[in-house]
């Protein structure tokens, strides 16, 4: 592949080949000294148009550890304020002969439009409710060294199902390497079109949770409810957050994963949320720069090959 886009493009072995090399670059990470050239020389841009804290962090230490130079577009004093459209933006930057692009954006599918004005390997880094491929990557990676295995697992995604890209790329990838995917949440934040994922879908959280060996949480995206339902916070706690009792529910061993930033108290306990017995979401994020050093790896060998093809100097 050119670009990592979505999870929906990749092969079961393909995911596997990055959850490898990730497992590899989370020793290196460990280690005392945090340095590979897999990057030297190439030039990563990372563009984000919405507020991440993990996500840009860890690009960014990914590109560095790796050896690539490293820019932080800071989009909100660029000329996108003055009117310049995304597309301009990108061939703008593309002028500039970058290698990497590492872009989020609040548009459902505007990183798959840009991917193709660019000479560059895109990275989507979340977009819209559409996909958040290297999150579901880094999740995989958790439950695979957690649970020692990514097939033949009950994962529950809980919560606020409609506005996430976490939710589709995670179901997306999860579906692939077959595991039993169940969707635990209020119908209102249930996407319409559910059944073409071929998962349960339950609207009581003791139920869904039953047996689970993965419960996924997931935050309440008001930012994305534009108008439609808001749930309160402390109905929707009472019904649909997670806390040790609901959890006793599933297997006494289930993990708990939440793809952050979290609202405690909203969809997911505090105590919980910190309790290293049961709580992995410190783990998420370390296994982040893991699979973005994968990734931006394995997207580089094949913009390196491409331009050998080429002729160009690779
Ligand atoms: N999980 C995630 O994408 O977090 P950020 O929004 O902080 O990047």
């Amino acid at each position: 592949h050119r670009h990592l886009l979505g999870i929906e493009p990749l092969h079961p072995t393909e995911i596997t080949t990055i959850l490898d090399l990730a497992d590899r670059y989370a020793d290196l990470n460990r280690s005392a000294l945090k340095r590979a050239n897999a990057l030297e020389g190439l030039t990563q841009i990372n563009m984000f148009f919405e507020a991440s804290t993990r996500t840009q962090a860890s690009f960014e230490i990914a590109g560095k550890r790796l050896g690539a130079d490293v820019m932080n577009m800071a989009m909100q004093a660029s000329s996108i304020k003055k009117g310049e459209t995304l597309i301009d933006t990108a061939m703008t930057l593309n002028a500039m002969h970058p290698d990497l692009l590492v872009v989020r954006h609040p548009s459902s599918g505007a990183v798959n439009l840009l991917a193709d004005k660019v000479n560059c390997a895109v990275l989507n880094a979340g977009d819209g409710r559409h996909e958040h491929p290297t999150q579901a990557l880094l999740d995989a990676l958790t439950i695979r060294r957690e649970k020692g295995r990514l097939h033949r697992l009950t994962i529950a995604i809980c919560g606020d199902i409609a506005h996430s890209r976490v939710a589709r790329s995670n179901l997306i990838l999860l579906g692939k390497m077959e595991n039993r995917v169940r969707l635990v949440g209020p119908p209102t934040l249930m996407p319409s079109q559910i059944d073409q994922f071929g998962v349960e879908v339950f609207d009581d959280m003791r139920a869904g949770l039953e047996g689970a060996d993965v419960v996924m949480m997931l935050r309440l995206q008001r930012e994305r409810m534009d108008g439609g339902f808001i749930p309160s916070e402390r109905e929707y706690y009472h019904r649909f957050g997670l806390d040790a009792e609901k959890l006793s529910y599933a297997k006494d061993d289930a993990i708990v994963m939440h793809p952050g930033p979290m609202n405690r108290g909203v969809e997911i306990d505090g105590t919980l949320a910190d309790d290293i017995n049961r709580s992995v979401i410190q783990e998420q994020v370390e296994m982040g720069v893991a699979v973005r050093m994968a990734a931006m790896d394995l997207l580089a060998r094949n913009l390196r090959a491409a331009r050998t093809d080429k002729g160009v100097m690779a």
